[in-house]
This record gives structure tokens, sequence and C-alpha cells, in this order.
């Protein structure tokens, strides 16, 4: 929750920067991405991994009823953007300057709901995708995650809902599972580039496989190729046991994907998508993310439990260094605990955000430098405008 007053205009940065070209199917070609996250892809991870190479950031899954329920707040002062729920506390938090390269990931099991949340968040993200993968019970309960694989009316029925309704430089994509059949994972592939998506990630295992399981990589190729022949230019993603950037390129090989999503290696260092990613992260990343997340008025159990997951090789942190760092995290209750601002020295985080702002303005060419606009807002259709799902292909 900030402790700044806060005002419910658009944040001053966002009115300073000139406008940024929102995302085309191109956009999620040739990338490689962070994965969808709860609770590991906070703000703070994501704008490290865009410092650090990143081309696009997933944000963790917000459910729809979440989002309707929240307040949407801005600190005046860095700029930040919270939506607030009934206690105030931020059920994400997300900032202008991450704004072109964010996709929202949803969950949801109501075409209604899923437009009426991604109507709220829509002046805040470029994408807004739909997860179709998390097969954890608190999703597929209420139908939604993985257990929209097996109800391909609802699933398609709530992309084609969101194409409708949001702007065109708002994309619509989406993230599945392998089903158990190549021949049932194809038809589904079909019926979801059929609703107007821009990209498609598949995580290359079936709903019942664990993280600890080999990703299904050698069965992607086919699906890639079967979405290529469709001619739309739909992107895939692969998305499993993917490393960092080297690793990258030999997914990329092996799959035919036109992007790679990396999302447990980027727990464990942020900077993994770097050709030269930060060793010693205990030295490097850790407090320079616990100066951002102070800035940027992280969550305090949010930033622990990140910081919890860095793993990385030591070169120059010997154990016991490593030990009295692991103590001193452990032992803090807040940012403003003796021995971690020890540790942590200056609390410059607005000069870490700065010198993050500086590396994505020097991005390439989707940055323009014209009159900055209001998009246009599909904003106000009404929702029995929305056509229905297209015709079922496939028994589910
Ligand atoms: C901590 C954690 C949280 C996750 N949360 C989400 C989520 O919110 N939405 C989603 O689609 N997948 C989620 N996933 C799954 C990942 O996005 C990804 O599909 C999976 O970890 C496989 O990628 P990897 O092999 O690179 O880890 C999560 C994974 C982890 C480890």
């Amino acid at each position: 929750m900030s402790h700044r007053p806060p005002t419910r205009s658009p944040s001053p940065r966002a009115a300073k920067r000139s406008r940024i070209d929102h995302l085309t199917k191109e956009d999620f070609k040739n990338g490689l991405f962070l994965a969808p996250m709860v609770r590991s892809g906070a703000l703070p991870t994501r704008l490290f991994a865009l410092k650090h190479g990143a081309s696009l950031v997933w944000g963790p899954e917000i459910v729809d009823k979440a989002v309707l329920h929240s307040e949407r707040v801005v600190d005046p002062v860095t700029g930040l953007v919270s939506y607030n729920g009934k206690q105030g506390r931020a059920i994400f938090t997300t900032h202008p300057i991450e704004k072109p390269y964010y996709i929202f990931q949803m969950g949801s099991a109501d075409p209604d709901l899923a437009v009426q949340a991604a109507r709220m968040v829509q002046q805040d993200v470029s994408g807004i995708d739909l997860n179709c993968g998390c097969p954890k019970p608190f999703s597929t309960h209420s139908g939604m995650g993985a257990a929209l694989l097996t109800n391909p009316d609802l699933l398609c029925s709530i992309l084609t809902a969101l194409r409708a309704a949001m702007p065109p430089e708002i994309t619509v994509t989406a993230k599945i599972r392998l089903l158990p059949s190549q021949e049932d994972t194809l038809k589904l592939v079909e019926r979801i580039v059929n609703t107007g998506i821009s990209a498609l990630t598949i995580h290359c295992r079936t709903r019942n496989m664990r993280d600890r399981d080999a990703a299904l990589v050698g069965r992607l190729r086919e699906i890639v190729e079967f979405v290529e022949k469709m001619g739309k230019g739909i992107a895939v993603t692969e998305n499993g046991d993917c490393t960092g950037a080297e690793d990258a390129i030999r997914v990329r090989e092996l799959t035919g994907a036109h992007s790679v999503m990396i999302a447990r290696a980027a727990e464990s260092n942020p900077s993994c998508f770097s050709m030269n990613p930060l060793v010693d992260v205990e030295q490097t990343l850790t407090p320079a993310y616990l100066r951002l997340a102070k800035y940027l008025d992280n969550n305090w159990g949010l930033t622990k439990f990140c910081i919890s997951q860095f793993k990385g090789r030591h070169v120059a942190f010997d154990k016991a260094q490593q030990k009295t760092y692991h103590q001193v995290l452990n032992a803090a209750k807040g940012f403003d605990d003796a021995a971690l601002s020890e540790m942590v020295g200056e609390w410059t985080g607005e000069e870490e955000f700065k010198e993050i702002v500086k590396v994505i303005e020097a991005r390439g060419p989707r940055v323009r430098a014209v009159a900055a606009e209001p998009p246009k807002c599909a904003a106000e259709v009404p929702l029995k405008d929305i056509p229905p799902a297209a015709a079922p292909i496939l028994v589910a």
C-alpha cells in the first residue's frame, strides 16, 4: 500500500513521455519473454528483466473478479499505478515505463467478466493474455486456467469477446499447455488461432505434468508449422525448461518456435535474458532489487519472497558471506531493518529506477516522438455487440 497521497489522475511521467507504438503480431516474433508468475513476476522483477534484455514481460495471473473489485491509484511521485483490493492492499502494481512491453495475464472463465476486467486495466497495459494452463485447483475448480483446455467453447468465447472489445492497440493472446494427444492439441490450436489472437504461448507440458518433468519440446515443431500454414502470421512461443538467452537459441532451433518464454530461470535470476547474466546475484542483483522495491513501494513480503528465489553462480561471494546474507534477509521485517540497510548501503532506489528507465528508453524502433494523444478506445462497445464464439469444431 502506498504511503504517498494517492491520485486518480494519469501519472505525470506517462503524460510527459513520447507516444510509443503499440504492439503488433510482429512484436511476438524473435522475442525472449518473461513468463507470467504469481508472486515471482512482481513489478521490480519485470523491470529488471526488461533492463537485462527481456523483449516483453507477462505479469502474474490476476483473476477478473479481483480486478473488478479493485481501485486504481497512482502515486504522484513515482508514477506507480496500483490496483488496490478491498483492504487497500495492491493486487498488482505497474508503472508506465513498462507499459509498451507489459502483457497483463488474466484468469477468467467468463467472457463478460474478462471484458469488464480488461477494460479496467487497458490504459496501463499493451496486451491481455488469457491463462489457459494453470493446473492448480484454485484456478481449475472455477473453470479457469487448465480447465479451459477441455472447454474450448468457453476458452474461445473469452478470446473472441476480448478481441472484439479491446481496441486494436491492445493485443489479445493466450497461454496454453499441450493436450495429451497431438491431434487434439492441433484442433485446439486451430480454434484458438481463429479467434483473432495476436500470438500463442505453448507451455510444453500437459496439465498433469509437474515442473520437474522434462518439457515435451519435441512436440512443438509440428504445432509451429501447423500455425504457420494457417497463414495468419501468428507467432508461437515456446515455454518450458529454457534456462536463459543462450539456451533460447537452442530451443528455437529445436522447436522452430518464433519466440521463447522463461519462467523459473528468470525467477532465479531476472538477468537471465542477457547473454551475460549477472553472477553473484546476492551481491549484485539483490541490493539493487531491494532499493528499487523500496522506491516503488513494493510489498515487503512479496519483495522478500522474490529475493529468496534468487540463485546464482558464486564468484566473489564466499560461503560465510552467503550465510550472513541469508540470515539478514530472513530476520528482516521490513525495508527499515537496520541490518538490511547496512547490507544494502544507500537506499538509492530512484537511481536504480532512472537507470532502468534509461535502458528501456534506449530501446529501438517502437519508440516514436509523436504528440501524446489518448488511444482510441473500444471501452464503450456494449457487451451485447460482441460476436459469439466461432462455431465449435472440437469435441471437448
Ligand atoms: C512461481 C511460479 C508462478 C507461476 N504463475 C503462473 C501464472 O500466473 N500464469 C501462468 O500462466 N503460468 C504460471 N506459471 C507457469 C510458468 O509461466 C511456466 O509456464 C512454467 O513454469 C514453465 O516454464 P519454465 O520451465 O521456464 O519454468 C508459474 C510458474 C512459477 C514457477
